[in-house]
């Protein structure tokens, strides 16, 4: 086994969470901290204020994490270590337009750092919709809560949870109000998708084998499909979700940083700018789909009522906090292209969708065919071509279908996989995504964060597709039914290239 070339030492530090005990930091942020403890590797003095307008007290707070702990963790609670895990958790209530919040909060949190003997780092988690940021953190920049960038002394960290802004306008504000206050170096914004050990593995897969990079372009591979599919439907976030859709809930962060990742030129190095650079030039190379082209390239739907393991499921516009008239999409597939030599003519086919029949999210690489000369000199019968997936979830890992000899006196040819599952070539489970990222910001390793120059990008690429549509109306919102594989346009979308969507 080979060791990183950067290893990652995290600094003692305190986590301000703001929207402490909302359903993120219940789900996702406290367990994270929680795992990262039993594996040994938090930084062995550490705290978690938790602020919120509802009033907890510590005691109320360490009650709510253990049960969010014993209900959301994937490490049981362990009795041994929990004492000292316990009184780590503090929590000062306070509203986020009250300037007077802060000052509580600056109190607490200098108290906390003498008590426990904290050096003063502090990493405020902005678990709270963006229409609060602007005020959180300049209540933080008043009350003198955030110290400039500097390689010593204490620092000051901010992350900044999606939605970032509902288009390129609203991004910008969000990112100018969060800039005015932190250093760009500060500033570590999220995209839980680039936290996965499996969309980590990209990278490994393309620059740590000599077999696939002399192939990864043009001349080799014929298309990409990047699939996201999930079975539940919208779940309690109607309020948010009614705002957003699966274009920008989806597409404009997690499917457009897996398509970098596949997409990229080698970075030079592993440092956080030159592979955020590189990032960032793949969405710089997105042809745009703007006006009519929406029609052409883009299928968007909803879920209607449906029959899921033979109950029947009620539609999207039935669902709690939906508007029953919602012309809202949970479904969204998009043919683009990547305009830059290495993927010149390339198609890319995303689809991204709720309510859809199973949950499974994977990057499939469709490589050319072979000439039809040997084995494939049937043109009735072309043979299948060679697929690279990456699967991302639930399944993780990896499958390559390659043409085989069937046993016996003919020539005759199948396809079979050869499979790789991380699950059975590693002994060890793979962290939850939030466990690397909350990790890394201890670390101050911004590489798999998303910088705003990136952010801004995607919104400007996304904001021309929902300016098309919204010119051409809502005409093309098909329905499909819930517990189904998308709506039959997106279908059309691949099928008129003669290509079709891979069955999962
Ligand atoms: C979130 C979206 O960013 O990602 C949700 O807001 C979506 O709508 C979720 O369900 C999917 O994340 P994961 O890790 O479960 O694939």
């Amino acid at each position: 086994m080979s060791e990183p070339t950067h290893p990652l030492v995290p600094q003692p530090c305190t986590l301000v969470i703001f929207g402490g005990s909302g359903d993120l930091a219940r789900r996702k942020l406290i367990p994270a901290v929680y795992n990262l403890l039993l594996d040994g590797i938090l930084p062995p003095n550490y705290a978690i204020l938790g602020n919120g307008r509802t009033p907890l007290s510590d005691a109320d707070f360490r009650q709510t994490a253990r049960e969010a702990i014993a209900k959301y963790s994937r490490q049981k609670i362990s009795e041994k270590v929990w004492p000292d895990f316990e009184r780590r958790l503090f929590f000062v209530a306070g509203s986020l337009q009250d300037p007077k919040a802060y000052k509580a909060l600056r109190q607490r949190l200098e108290q906390i750092e003498t008590d426990l003997k904290l050096p003063g780092n502090r990493i405020f988690y902005l678990a709270i919709p963006p229409t609060s940021i602007a005020d959180a953190v300049e209540g933080l920049r008043s009350a003198g809560l955030v110290q400039p960038p500097s390689s010593e002394g204490p620092f000051s960290r901010v992350i900044v949870e999606k939605p970032i802004g509902r288009d390129l306008d609203s991004a910008r504000k969000i990112n100018e109000a969060v800039s005015r206050v932190f250093d760009e170096s500060q500033i570590f914004r999220i995209d839980h998708y680039l936290g996965k050990e499996t969309v980590q593995n990209l990278l490994v897969l393309r620059f740590a084998n000599s077999i696939f990079e002399p192939i990864w372009n043009y001349k080799f591979i014929d298309h990409v499909q990047i699939t996201v599919a999930e079975a539940e439907g919208v779940g309690t976030r109607a309020t948010y979700y009614e705002e957003a859709g699966a274009l920008r809930d989806m597409v404009q962060n997690h499917i457009l940083q897996l398509l970098c990742l596949v997409a990229m030129e080698p970075p030079h190095s592993l440092d956080a700018d030159v592979v955020r650079n590189a990032r960032m030039e793949v969405l710089r190379c997105l042809r745009l789909i703007t006006g009519k082209d929406v029609e052409k390239y883009t299928v968007r739907a909803q879920y209607g009522p449906g029959k899921v393991k033979g109950a029947d499921v009620p539609g999207y516009r039935r669902e709690p906090g939906v508007k029953p008239d919602s012309t809202i999409e949970t479904y969204v597939a998009i043919k683009l292209f990547v305009e830059n030599w290495r993927w010149s003519g390339v198609p890319w086919y995303l689809r991204t969708g709720k309510g859809l029949a199973k949950r499974a999210s994977e990057i499939a690489v469709f490589f050319k065919p072979i000439p039809q000369i040997l084995f494939n000199a049937n043109p009735e019968a072309p043979l299948d071509p060679n697929i690279l997936v990456m699967k991302i979830q639930p399944e993780e890992g990896l499958t390559l279908r390659i043409i085989c000899k069937v046993p016996g006196t003919k020539a005759k040819t199948n396809p079979v996989e050869l499979h790789f599952l991380y699950g059975e070539a590693f002994a060890v489970p793979s962290p939850e995504a939030y466990e690397r990222l909350l990790l890394d910001v201890m670390a101050g390793d911004a590489s798999l964060f998303m910088r705003r120059d990136a952010v801004e990008a995607s919104w400007a690429w996304i904001t021309g597709i929902l300016e098309g549509w919204d010119t051409f109306g809502t005409k093309w919102l098909p329905e499909y039914p819930v517990g189904s594989w998308g709506p039959v346009e997106a279908n059309r979308l691949i099928e008129s290239d003669g290509r079709a969507w891979r069955t999962l």
